[in-house]
């Protein structure tokens, strides 16, 4: 059994990548190294440079490897750059699938592993999210993430794959230092940036229907996240066909007031008083996973909670800003 797992030089990625090897599974990592950085991977974890857009390179992974079984990670994932550039998430996310799964196809390849998306549900108007809540994504990258899944499902079933999507809710945190998330698009680093410029963390919008009336996500230790990937893979790979879909969250909603609290008192700026801005658009009041589905039929649930994640995501921040 032999796991190809592309995007595996990102954030997410190489927690995934690290956490299958330490598990004992072979890996190999696929990564174009766009945004993904091959110091992340361990010295004996093999890493291809290239691109699932490019089938030859992909046809020689997979027959080189001996690949069995696909863990597809690499994707664009930034909403507003989807709503600029929709054709080149559409190409990157949907035809480097299409062509990642046809080469998965030909060699014979018989577990996919999905890295999907809560943004697949939109604006939820749910307590708890679950799997069948209606999906509307609201932009391109919600969209092309809902789209990914079709493709996944309506191969496996065509070509005699097991396929498992993995649904993220907000990701944070780190295994160590270096794996920390060098993007700032996301409100914990966001957060961090504020508090070193010595300015006060945003939040945007008070007057949601919340009870502190800011939004309320379900945030998610990364390595959580990888030890998912790894019980989905160990189900594929211990015979499980057809389709599974599953939401990755803790279950639990947190709102920015909250998040920004907890922030500054484990980083040490319990003085800072946050500034309220208007809401962004696009920004659902609540989003919730219901993480029932990913117990029953994984055995999973989430090990770490938000102080763990924001000290070891800060753990990175401070590694980079300081040295
Ligand atoms: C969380 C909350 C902000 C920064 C996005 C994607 C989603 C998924 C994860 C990939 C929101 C608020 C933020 C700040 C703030 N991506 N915020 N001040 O928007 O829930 O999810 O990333 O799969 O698809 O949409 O995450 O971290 O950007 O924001 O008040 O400085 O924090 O408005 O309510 P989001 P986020």
């Amino acid at each position: 059994m032999t796991w190809l797992i592309t995007g595996g030089a990102g954030y997410i990625g190489a927690h995934v990548a690290r956490a299958m090897a330490e598990a004992g599974e072979r890996v190999v990592v696929l990564d174009d190294l766009s945004t993904g950085i091959p110091e992340r991977l361990p010295q004996d974890v093999p890493l291809v440079t290239g691109s699932t857009l490019d089938r030859q390179v992909l046809d020689r992974t997979l027959a080189e490897h001996g690949v069995t079984g696909v863990v597809h990670l690499a994707a664009k994932k930034q909403v507003a750059e989807s709503v600029e550039q929709p054709l080149m998430y559409y190409r990157e996310n949907i035809h480097g699938l299409e062509v990642l799964l046809g080469a998965c196809a030909a060699a014979g390849v018989k577990h996919f592993v999905f890295s999907s998306s809560a943004a697949v549900y939109g604006m939820p108007d749910v307590d708890l999210v679950t799997e069948d809540t209606p999906c509307l994504p609201i932009n391109p990258y919600g969209e092309t993430k809902l789209a990914g899944e079709w493709l996944v499902r309506a191969a496996g079933k065509a070509y005699g794959m097991g396929t498992t999507c993995l649904r993220y809710f907000n990701v944070a945190g780190a295994a160590r230092p270096e794996l920390a998330d060098v993007g700032v698009f996301n409100l914990v680093p966001m957060v961090f940036e504020k508090l070193d410029a010595g300015e006060p963390p945003m939040v945007f919008g008070a007057d949601y229907p919340t009870p502190d009336g800011t939004c309320i996500r379900d945030y998610i230790h990364v390595r959580d996240i990888a030890s998912a990937h790894l019980a989905a893979a160990r189900r594929l790979a211990g015979g499980a066909t057809g389709d599974l879909t599953v939401n990755i969250g803790r279950g639990e909603g947190v709102s920015v007031t909250e998040m920004v609290q907890r922030i500054c008192a484990v980083t040490g700026h319990e003085d800072v008083q946050p500034k309220v801005l208007d809401r962004r658009p696009g920004d659902p009041a609540r989003v919730v996973a219901s993480a029932a589905r990913i117990r029953e039929e994984l055995g999973w649930s989430a090990q770490y909670d938000v102080d763990e994640m924001i000290d070891s995501a800060w753990a990175g921040w401070r590694a980079r800003h300081d040295a």
